[in-house]
């Protein structure tokens, strides 16, 4: 059924069983990543913010991405919708991943059906010079007024929201390649041929990230996603010689905040038990290893998020919940966020993942009803 701008939100609050003020610290989903029992398993979506909805297309305007995340009174109501329509857990703050970088002038744009393109790659040396470090309150201060006026909208209704930042291969590999790419060939021969200068860059990368992440908690996020989407092409070796030490300064550096570190990559089967050892309280998981076998890989500890194919989602509703079904039964319930495997398809009806979060919501507040008596 489709529901109205405050519906959800409503819903939310009644179901989670409180009156009046709900904590974020208290919500479902910050429990979940910290493997604690919750009333249900809490669900949000990748890319949840985006073109899958009409009032997103409506408030967007043209003009680009970057420009939308530089209006915080725009991009915290791009924040709000999804929670809004969908009734997810948690939101995630409307920035992009290369938002830093753009913001010490590397010279990035962000191209509507192409993602990040970069006028001059990163090529040698002297381009370190062009990646000075991040002052977030300076750089980036609109993104934090974004994140102080949506967790001052969502903090009475106990819905935290998620602050991230682009993990430093995943953002060196869009420097590097100049855009999207396949085979990171540039990226591989740079981190092959030269590590010294990829230390270096990524160096420079972590800091970047984790100033960022740290300003987003200071002003409220109540949780952190590092994205790492495309680590998944690298080799376990080269993972864990040439970006593991990056990945690990950022999660590791954010230690003393005490909010829950989510970290997330494609086609990371592979690399699951080192992601498990970069500092990563949850581990995302795309739709191509099976959430059991995910947790075997990461081990005891670490909370699982994900991960119905958001393919699944074009293929009408008796195929998601098939497939959630399937999803929530090798969640294994605590410790368990529910995502997708990826982001949300543009081409993707909003009226399904509405009936996903409700689904989730249904069947394991069931469960766990039972299990407790
Ligand atoms: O709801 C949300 O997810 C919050 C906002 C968000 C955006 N980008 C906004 C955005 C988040 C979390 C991101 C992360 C991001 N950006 C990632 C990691 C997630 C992933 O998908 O793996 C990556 C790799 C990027 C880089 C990037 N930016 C890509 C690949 C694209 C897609 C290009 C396109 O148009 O399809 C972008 C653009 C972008 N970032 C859009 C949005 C809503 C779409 C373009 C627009 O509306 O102008």
């Amino acid at each position: 059924m489709p529901t109205g701008p405050s519906g959800p939100a409503e819903d939310h609050r009644k179901s989670s069983g409180s009156v009046g003020e709900v904590s974020a610290a208290e919500s479902a989903f910050l429990r979940a990543c910290r493997c604690e029992p919750t009333a249900r398993v809490p669900v949000w979506f990748m890319r949840q913010a985006g073109r899958a909805l009409p009032e997103y297309r409506a408030a967007r305007g043209s003009g680009s991405i970057l420009e939308a995340v530089a209006r915080p009174e725009l991009a915290t109501e791009l924040t709000l919708q999804p929670v809004r329509r969908y009734g997810v857990d948690a939101a995630i703050v409307f920035s992009d991943i290369v938002v830093p970088v753009a913001a010490v002038g590397f010279g990035v744009e962000v191209v509507p059906g192409v993602g990040p393109v970069v006028a001059r790659p990163f090529a040698g040396a002297a381009d370190l010079a062009r990646l000075r470090p991040l002052e977030p309150e300076t750089d980036t201060g609109y993104v934090l007024e974004t994140v102080r006026a949506v967790c001052r909208a969502l903090g009475p209704l106990g819905v935290p929201l998620i602050g991230f930042a682009g993990a430093p291969f995943t953002v060196a590999s869009y420097l590097i390649e100049g855009g999207p790419s396949r085979t990171f060939a540039r990226t591989r021969a740079l981190m092959a041929e030269d590590p010294v200068l990829w230390g270096r860059l990524l160096e420079r990368l972590a800091e970047m990230a984790l100033a960022s992440l740290r300003s987003q908690v200071g002003a409220g996020a109540g949780a952190v996603q590092l994205f790492d989407s495309w680590v998944g092409a690298l080799s376990v070796e080269e993972y864990e010689r040439s970006v593991l030490p990056a990945t690990r300064r950022v999660l590791e550096g954010l230690g003393d905040l005490g909010v829950p570190r989510i970290h997330f990559g494609v086609r990371t089967g592979h690399l699951l038990p080192l992601v498990a050892a970069s500092g990563a309280d949850v581990v995302g998981v795309d739709a191509t290893v099976p959430l059991d076998e995910a947790r075997r890989r990461v081990g005891p500890g670490h909370a699982v998020q994900g991960n119905l194919d958001p393919a699944t989602c074009l293929e009408g509703w008796e195929a998601v919940e098939a497939e959630a079904r399937d999803v929530l039964a090798r969640g294994g319930g605590t410790g368990h966020i529910f995502n997708l495997g990826h982001g949300v398809l543009p081409e993707t009806d909003p009226a399904i993942l509405e009936r996903l979060v409700s689904f989730v919501h249904g069947e394991t507040e069931v469960t766990t009803a039972a299990e407790t008596g």
